[in-house]
């Protein structure tokens, strides 16, 4: 199944999600793919009713490492299932350098979700200077290592392929570095877990929009999208979605 996912990231408010939801009901969604929303925890009750009439998945952000407790300001994996949330991004780069999120803490949050039946969506990537020192092997390898230490195989893991030099710059990678790339990520996976490892979807993120969504969705390797500024669009992002057919 091809997947494509929007992470609304803090870029949306009440006007823009009205907007969104209005426009999707005037759409016709597409059979073969399946699409979902990463949102702001505070909008998931908003965006619940209209996205699941849909068969659309509802996803956070993030989540705590820790079960429960005196962690104030956190959001733990049991109260997002609660709420009817179906995955969680985890480690995407932004919290990985903003907010110091390292590999065990990342590792700690998809055993928090998982322990919650609930799908992670794990986002690893190199970043410029690691790129251009054709270090990309290595980092995807390592991060694929510590992030999923001790995770055994579950087929409701979800990769993100999501280069840092990408993300948020109009310059997405190349379709030639994404094939490269993402068949790295399939066949270290494969290392880690098996023949079981090929019903892991693994998604391409970094600038991905209408434009150039078709030649990415022509690779073979690509299951689908994390698309962030142009998921704020729903127009956009539907003709990201039809562009998978
Ligand atoms: P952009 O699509 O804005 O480059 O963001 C990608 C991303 O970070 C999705 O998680």
């Amino acid at each position: 199944m091809k997947y494509i996912i929007a992470n609304w990231k803090m870029s949306i408010d009440d006007a823009k999600i009205d907007k969104f939801l209005n426009t999707l009901k005037t759409q016709v969604s597409s059979k073969n793919v399946v699409c979902g929303v990463a949102t702001p925890f505070v909008y998931i009750n908003k965006v619940l009713p209209t996205l699941s009439q849909y068969h659309w998945l509802v996803g956070a952000q993030n989540v705590s490492f820790a079960e429960s407790g005196a962690y104030t300001g956190e959001i733990s994996a049991k109260m997002l299932r609660e709420q009817g949330v179906n995955f969680c991004i985890v480690g995407h780069s932004e919290r990985r350098v903003m907010f110091g999120e390292t590999d065990e803490i990342v590792n700690t949050k998809i055993q928090r979700l998982l322990e919650q039946n609930l799908t992670p969506l794990l986002c690893i990537g190199e970043t410029l200077e690691q790129h251009e020192q054709n270090k990309t092997n290595l980092v995807l390898k390592k991060q694929l290592q510590s992030d999923l230490a001790d995770i055994k195989y579950v087929d409701k893991l979800i990769i993100a392929y999501e280069p840092v030099w990408a993300i948020g710059t109009g310059k997405s990678a190349s379709t030639k570095d994404i094939q490269q790339n993402i068949l790295f990520i399939k066949q270290t996976l494969g290392k880690m877990y098996g023949d079981k490892s090929q019903d892991i979807t693994v998604l391409y993120g970094g600038s991905v929009n209408p434009k150039n969504a078709q030649s990415i969705f022509l690779l073979n390797c690509v299951d689908g999208a994390l698309v962030g500024g142009a998921s704020l669009d729903c127009q956009k992002f539907l003709d990201i979605v039809h562009s998978m057919q």
